[in-house]
């Protein structure tokens, strides 16, 4: 198996280079490395390096946007140097840490990396900080430019920073960190033909159905890979190719479906990589996730719908909000190219060439996008208490930057004079940046400690956790422990909240139910069977309770003394601490207008509140999600005086 290893290792596109890339980077302070998906950067580039000492001098540090890259290539890459993940090889995202004072390697999210540059700014453990997939342009990885090049200005002249991008676009980059050299890798692309729509597509989920159907029956051997926009999506679509299979078993048999998102457990999304059953074609229904952070063997047929599900500032709203938007040019290259990585393929593109014409060349990075509540608050700990001086590669606007300062200033984390400078972070607002959590959530957590009083907490529901009532509980931690996972704790759409999960349901809201969960999941003695009967997936819901003591040893860090249960009112008081700007009153049918913007929001649809009759006059919200509808997620009822007071 090792040999196997070493052997696949020396087949990659990138092992030609690996003399040339080892010398330039150990020459110079920053440089840029581009080059296609799959050529082998991620896995290798940081084992090259390791193998010629670098790491020696102090831990390699690779950055990733997401928390599912991170943790499987850390899996692959101790694998391929036969070391146990932890050893050598280890990672880190939030919530969960795998590494030891071994560790040479590190392969962690950016948010992780951020976070530690907060109480060491010239990230004095690391001697190379490898910045991976930066052509997404998070906005930790964003602000990780600035930490970066701001510790090689200050002590850290040793520090050694490598960029790593799959685009070609990349004199950005190169600009940034004073003229950087730029090193292009060879990728084996081979040719793909891109086909469009004739005409605009109505239901661009109907025509990825009608393409897939298709494609299976014309094309030769090779998998279809999908790329849509969320987990609902995917399963819809599961569902239809399903009825079709078993309403006509001859034609479409052979098709054999695996979806990939990143709430997916992650024994699932290894499914995706190996090969399809005997007889049959993979049809991988993906999110973003394929594009560039993963590759998956086989792929001959791109079906390209043109959309990616993104964090987006909406002015109407006054908040991010998750929408459906269109990629851009740049995008539908990349997920065009992944029919080719080993044989010409070809890629539908569900729009028409006029409209690709009208795409945006690259996406914009998310900076410009987003809230900047929580960048203020991070870029504030960090000690940078006049924002206009950081060395943003691409700069907020100020306006932007002073909002979040306002936003900041309602939940008490800064004070000093409005505006940009002089302001100050309060001993809260340090407490609440030590927190991985949205600042409103954060502030939620601590300021819980504060006003929750000390009694049993009794759950609505008659099923669970009487007994157990005389122990500790906390509540609102568990809630948010809960609710930093919710998504990935239910199961498929079509069952969420059918009956055995009602029986959790809770009047006051979705956060209590999710606590009702919680309750009676510890109370229940077969935890296996009982997560089978009520639909609920145990790994993740496990997952989600292991957050729960860091969250505690977090709070214990800060000095914050805990307080144990409470009352339904008490921890809806606490969320609202935090959730005040996310609040929305009943004005008719099933329509809500938020308090802050007046903007028109419904219930969605997953939410325990949804069926509930007459409707509750208010409401607080944790996320907006825009589809055919602004939607509200996770809602709970408050009451309107709490939120005069
Ligand atoms: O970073 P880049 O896209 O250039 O490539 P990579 O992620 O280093 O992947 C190189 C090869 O390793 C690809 O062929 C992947 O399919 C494979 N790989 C894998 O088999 N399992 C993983 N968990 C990650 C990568
Ligand atoms: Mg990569």
């Amino acid at each position: 198996m090792a040999a196997d290893l070493q052997k696949w290792r020396r087949s990659l596109p990138i092992f030609p280079a690996r003399g040339k890339l080892l010398k330039e980077i150990k020459a110079r302070p920053s440089c840029v490395v581009v080059g296609e998906t799959g050529s082998g950067k991620t896995t290798q580039i940081p084992q090259y390096l390791l193998e010629s000492g670098v790491g020696t001098s102090g831990v390699v540090a690779v950055t990733q946007p997401r928390r599912v890259a991170a943790v499987s290539v850390a899996k692959r890459v101790a694998e391929e140097r036969g070391c146990q993940l932890g050893s050598e090889v280890g990672y880190a995202v939030r919530f969960d840490e795998c590494y030891s004072s071994e560790t040479r390697l590190k392969y962690m999210t950016d948010g992780m990396l951020l976070r530690e540059a907060m109480s060491d700014p010239t990230l004095s453990r690391y001697s190379t900080v490898i910045l991976d997939e930066a052509h997404e342009r998070t906005v930790h990885t964003d602000l990780l430019f600035g930490v970066v090049k701001a510790a090689q200005g200050k002590r850290r002249g040793d520090l050694r920073v490598v960029v790593m991008s799959a685009t070609l676009a990349a004199e950005e980059f190169s600009l940034y960190f004073n003229q950087a050299k730029v090193l292009y890798v060879q990728g084996r692309q081979f040719p793909v033909e891109v086909l469009y729509a004739a005409e605009p597509q109505q239901d661009y989920l109907h025509s990825a159905v009608v393409s897939i159907l298709q494609l299976h029956c014309s094309m030769g051997p090779g998998d279809i890979l999908v790329f849509l926009t969320g987990r609902e999506e995917i399963e819809s679509v599961q569902g239809v190719l399903r009825e079709c299979q078993s309403m006509f078993p001859s034609n479409w048999q052979g098709i054999h479906v695996q979806p990939l998102y990143a709430a997916l457990p992650s024994h699932h999304q290894q499914q995706v990589f190996k090969p399809a059953p005997q007889g049959c074609r993979k049809v991988i229904l993906s999110t973003n996730i394929a594009e560039t952070s993963v590759t998956i063997p086989g792929v001959r047929c791109v079906v390209d719908p043109g959309l990616v599900k993104a964090r987006g500032y909406s002015p109407v709203v006054g908040l991010d909000i998750l929408s459906v938007q269109p990629i851009s040019q740049a995008q539908a290259r990349q997920r065009a190219g992944r029919a080719g990585r080993e044989a010409p393929g070809s890629c539908y593109r569900l729009y028409t060439e006029h409209t690709f014409s009208q795409l945006r060349e690259n996406s914009e990075p998310e900076i410009l996008r987003c809230t900047l509540t929580s960048v203020v608050l991070e870029l504030l700990a960090m000690g940078m208490s006049d924002l206009l001086t950081f060395d943003f590669m691409t700069a907020p606007s100020e306006e932007g930057l002073v909002s979040a300062l306002e936003q900041l200033c309602l939940l008490g984390a800064v004070e000093g004079r409005e505006g940009k400078e002089g302001v100050r972070l309060t001993a809260l607002g340090g407490k609440m940046a030590t927190f991985p959590l949205e600042p409103g959530l954060s502030r939620a957590i601590l300021q819980s400690s504060v006003s929750v009083c000390v009694s049993d907490y009794v759950c609505s529901c008659d099923c669970c956790c009487r007994r157990e009532a005389a122990a500790k509980k906390w509540c609102v931690w568990q809630l948010c422990s809960l609710w930093t996972l919710s998504s990935s704790l239910l199961p498929p759409s079509e069952t969420r909240w059918l009956l055995p999960t009602r029986r959790f349901h809770s009047p006051h809201g979705d956060h209590l139910t999710l606590l009702a969960v919680y309750h009676a999941y510890t109370a229940a003695s077969g935890k296996k069977a009982w997560c089978r009967e009520n639909f609920i997936h145990q790994r993740n819901l496990r997952a989600a309770l292991d957050v729960q003591p860091q969250l505690v040893e977090l709070s214990s860090r800060v000095g914050v003394a805990l307080v144990s249960n409470s009352d339904s009112r008490t921890v809806r008081r606490a969320l609202l601490d935090g959730l005040h700007c996310q609040t929305a009153e009943h004005v008719g049918g099933g329509r809500y207008r938020t308090l802050s913007s007046r903007q028109e929001v419904f219930i969605h649809p997953s939410s325990c509140l949804f069926h509930v009759r007459p409707h509750p006059p208010c409401v607080m919200y944790s996320q907006l999600v825009h589809t055919s509808k602004c939607y509200m997620r996770n809602v709970s009822v408050i009451e309107a005086d709490w939120l005069a007071s």
